[in-house]
Parts: C-alpha cells; sequence; structure tokens
C-alpha cells in the first residue's frame, strides 16, 4: 500500500506546485485525450499503480485549474493545504459519521467546529448545525427545520402527515433568490413557482418596503451575498417585520455570511443574527475542498425534529452530538474535520485576512477595469466584480478568448438585462500578482478584440495566436 500511496501524493503535489504554469482551462487536446477513458468495463484485475498513473496522466491536464490561482469563475474557493492534508487523513480513517458513540473522533471535531463557526460568524451560540455538501443541500436542511416548526406553530406535524391536508405556508423570496434555494424549496414540497416575489433594487437588494403583510404559517428566504453583485438583503429590518407576526426568516448565505468575520464588510450582514437559520458554504470562501456546506438553525430541536430518525440496530443513545440527528443523510462523511483544520490553523485573524484580501482584490479589479474603459454593473461591495465589454456578443466573443488565452479563467452572466462577464475572488491563493497578471491578459485580449472588430484581418490572426496558445497550454 505505501508505495501506492506515496506514487498518489507525489502526483497531487507535482499537480498542484506546478498549476499556475499551465492554462486555466484545459487544453483541446487534454479534452480529446479524454476519449482514451472510453474502453470496455476490465474483465479482471489491472495493477493500482497503473490505476492513479491513467488517472493522473489523462485526469489532470483535463481538469479546470480551479485549485489554482487564477480561477475567477462562479464563487469557487481553493483549497487551503491544511484542510486538503485533513481531507486525505480523514479519507484515510474512513470513518461513516452519522454516530458520536461509533466515530467518536470525527464527531467530536465536527461538534468543535461547530462551535468555533457559531463564534466567528456570530450566530446564536444554542444554534443546531449540519455539515452537508454544500449551500442547496444546507438551504434545504435548514428551510426543513423552519418547515417544521411554522407548521407545528398552526398544530401540525409534517414529519409525520406529510403536506397532504396541512395549513398553507407563504414562502416569501427576493425576486434575485439563487436558483439552488428555489430548487430547495420544490424539494420540500414548497413549490418552486407558488412563492411571493418581493421586488429588488438594482443591487439585486430585496426592498423591505416592498415585503407583503404576512399572516399565517411563513417562512422569508433572505440572501447575504447576491452571486451576481455580491450585494445583502436588508436582514435585521426584514426579520423585526417578519419576526412581529412570528415568520420564520432563512438566510441563504452561501458565500456572504463570511462578511461577518471582516472588519470592514460587516456591516454588509448587519442583523443577520436576528434570523432563525442560515446556510452557508465551505467551500466557497473557507477554502476547504469540495464538497462542503453548513446550515445553522436557532432552535437545535426544530432541526433534530426535522432530521433524527432511530432504529433498533442505531446506538443512538449518547450525551453527545450525533451528526446524523441534523443531517438529511445517515451514512455520511465527516465534512467539519476539514472545516475544523481551516479554522485551527487560521484563526479568527486568518479568516478575516482571506475575506478582506479577497475583496481588496476584487476592488483592484473593478477599479483597473474601470480605468481601462469598461462598465463595471455592480457596487462592488464584497469579491464579485461584473464587467461587460459592450452588447451581449462582443461580451461573450471576449469571455471566450479571456478563457481560451488561459491566464485566467472568468464566467459570463447577464445582470438586469446586460451581459457581463462576472470576476469572484474567493481563493487563499490568489495574490495581488494574479490579479495584475489577469488584468494585463483581460485588456490585452479585450483590446485585440476590439481591433481585430475593425480589422478582420486581425481578426483571423488573434484567431491563430488563440489557438496557439491554447495548444502550447495542452
Ligand atoms: C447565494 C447562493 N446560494 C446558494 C448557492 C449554491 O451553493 P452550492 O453550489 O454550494 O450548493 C450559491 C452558489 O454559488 C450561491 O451563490
Amino acid at each position: 500500500m505505501r508505495p501506492l500511496l506515496e506514487t498518489t501524493a507525489d502526483h497531487a503535489i507535482r499537480y498542484l506546485e506546478t498549476i499556475n504554469e499551465r492554462s486555466v482551462a484545459p487544453g483541446a487536446e487534454s479534452l480529446r485525450q479524454l476519449s482514451r477513458l472510453d474502453e470496455p468495463l476490465p474483465a479482471g484485475v489491472s495493477g493500482e499503480a497503473e490505476v492513479i498513473r491513467m488517472l493522473d496522466e489523462i485526469g489532470s491536464p483535463a481538469s479546470m485549474a480551479m485549485a489554482g490561482s487564477r480561477f475567477f469563475g462562479f464563487v469557487i474557493g481553493g483549497s487551503l493545504p491544511v484542510a486538503l492534508a485533513a481531507s486525505w487523513l480523514a479519507t484515510a480513517w474512513d470513518q461513516n459519521s452519522a454516530l458520536y458513540r461509533v466515530t467518536p473522533a470525527t464527531a467530536h471535531l465536527e461538534q468543535v467546529a461547530l462551535r468555533w463557526l457559531l463564534e466567528l460568524l456570530e450566530l446564536p451560540a444554542e444554534s443546531g448545525g449540519a455539515f452537508v455538501t454544500g449551500a442547496t443541500v444546507a438551504n434545504f436542511t435548514a428551510l426543513a427545520a423552519a418547515r417544521h416548526t411554522v407548521l407545528e406553530n398552526a398544530g401540525w406535524n409534517v414529519e409525520a402527515d406529510g403536506l397532504f391536508g396541512a395549513p398553507p405556508i407563504t414562502v416569501v423570496i427576493g425576486d434575485e433568490a439563487h436558483p439552488s434555494l428555489i430548487k430547495s424549496l420544490g424539494l420540500l414540497g414548497l413549490g418552486r413557482e407558488r412563492v411571493v416575489r418581493v421586488p429588488v433594487d438594482g443591487q439585486g437588494r430585496m426592498r423591505a418596503s416592498a415585503l407583503p403583510a404576512l399572516r399565517g404559517p411563513t417562512i422569508v428566504c433572505t440572501q447575504a451575498g447576491n452571486v451576481n453583485t455580491g450585494a445583502f438583503d436588508p436582514i435585521g429590518e426584514i426579520s423585526e417585520a417578519a419576526h412581529e407576526v412570528g415568520a420564520w426568516v432563512h438566510v441563504d448565505g452561501a458565500f456572504g455570511l463570511w462578511a461577518q468575520v471582516a472588519p470592514t464588510r460587516k456591516h454588509l450582514s448587519a442583523g443577520v443574527e436576528k434570523a432563525d437559520s442560515w446556510a452557508t458554504d465551505g467551500h466557497k470562501w473557507l477554502n476547504v475542498p469540495y464538497d462542503s456546506g453548513v446550515a445553522f438553525v436557532r432552535d437545535a430541536d426544530a432541526l433534530r425534529a426535522a432530521m433524527a430518525i432511530t432504529a433498533e440496530y442505531l446506538p443512538t443513545a449518547t450525551p453527545h452530538r450525533n451528526p446524523a440527528d441534523f443531517t438529511p443523510e445517515l451514512s455520511r462523511r465527516a465534512r467539519g474535520v476539514e472545516v475544523w483544520a481551516a479554522l485551527r490553523h487560521l484563526g479568527r485573524a486568518g479568516v478575516a485576512d482571506l475575506v478582506e484580501r479577497c475583496c481588496r482584490h476584487a476592488r483592484r479589479f473593478s477599479e483597473a477595469l474601470g480605468d481601462a474603459g469598461y462598465d463595471i454593473l455592480n457596487d462592488v461591495v464584497l469579491n464579485q466584480v461584473l464587467v461587460s465589454f459592450g452588447d451581449v456578443t462582443t461580451t461573450r466573443r471576449i469571455i471566450a478568448a479571456i478563457q481560451a488565452d488561459g491566464t485566467c479563467w472568468c464566467g459570463e452572466t447577464e445582470w438586469q438585462g446586460r451581459p457581463a462577464m462576472r470576476i469572484s475572488v474567493s481563493s487563499w491563493a490568489t495574490t495581488a500578482a494574479d490579479v495584475e497578471l489577469s488584468l494585463e491578459a483581460i485588456t490585452r485580449v479585450a483590446r485585440a478584440d476590439q481591433q481585430a472588430q475593425r480589422n478582420p484581418q486581425r481578426l483571423e490572426e488573434s484567431n491563430e495566436g488563440r489557438i496557439t496558445s491554447s495548444r502550447r497550454s495542452s
């Protein structure tokens, strides 16, 4: 076993050590090589070393360099080396971390990680929590607790009797709610479309004044950090209004909840602690490896009521926290171990520095691109920048050229009817030098495109250049 694991570690280390020397997006030749995987199911055993060699040889070059320092797509953090190392060790432990009595080490680590998260994010210390796969499932988990409570208050036991014949629940969301939150509502039987949508402003913030009159079992879903602009709903104000009529307030804070940790950003999430439940990601701003999300619920009993099960064969009785009492899954890996490692390493100051640094880099991107004459479509309050290069066709063409250039990777979006490139700075690994290198590439590619549009002959030459550069990088 030792040579196999040591060789694999060597492959992984070499991958990470050289990640910034390659194109961020995989090149065309690397993608073509993926067809080597399309072989028949092997009839018999083949050597382990050969399997890993194949994985590295074919898989590594065809991967997107998300672990590198110049990937700015979606909202994707890298992996802190300490969190990656913890993940390796915990994977070697192979703990099915459902119950404390069976897997005490991982259950205890998750208990500590949860306590630290609540302290760091300044959420109520008594809250229950669940380590799950990501914000989508964290939203689902927290909203299951919300559904439990608002129906229990109306005299209905939703876990026992389901939603057939239950009192209707009013669900309120902002017009800019993330689609994964809406999906969670669908999974819970609350409907993706049967929601009351509240209008938003130019940054995507719910207008608190447009909140409808609330009555009966009600869940209000707010957002800390819009996936495009980084903007925050006025959560404190909404919570106060909603609580007056006994409604439940949930916060989707996939990445924005981390503003709580950063002294210069904390004003954005003001009042977030007034809500009843929160969802966030570990794999975004805390930079632990995929996949990792966390749900927090102020009333831990409500979360347990929505999630816990018992069975004759399960040793559930313990004075400690059984992880699976709070999660949709029974069998599960202990995602909290990597969260523990990241927090144990960074401490409060380290997490604050990580968040502040990403925000500073985002600000530099927006200032430099604005100075270069491109439109910045959002108020850059956090780590998200929306830049437009003109009309849809031009913006899309330039984004594709930037991706093909390979220096960095940014995705596309549409913001309130305008096409844009999204820059999300979410990785511990990104340095000021990476930002300058990426800015040079973005402006070079955008200018070349503009010149080529004026002179089609140059368009052909610039396309040639792109192909050559992507070949080189593959
Ligand atoms: C605000 C918000 N909510 C939810 C999600 C979904 O998170 P995940 O993909 O980790 O499930 C995202 C992802 O970017 C997000 O930005």
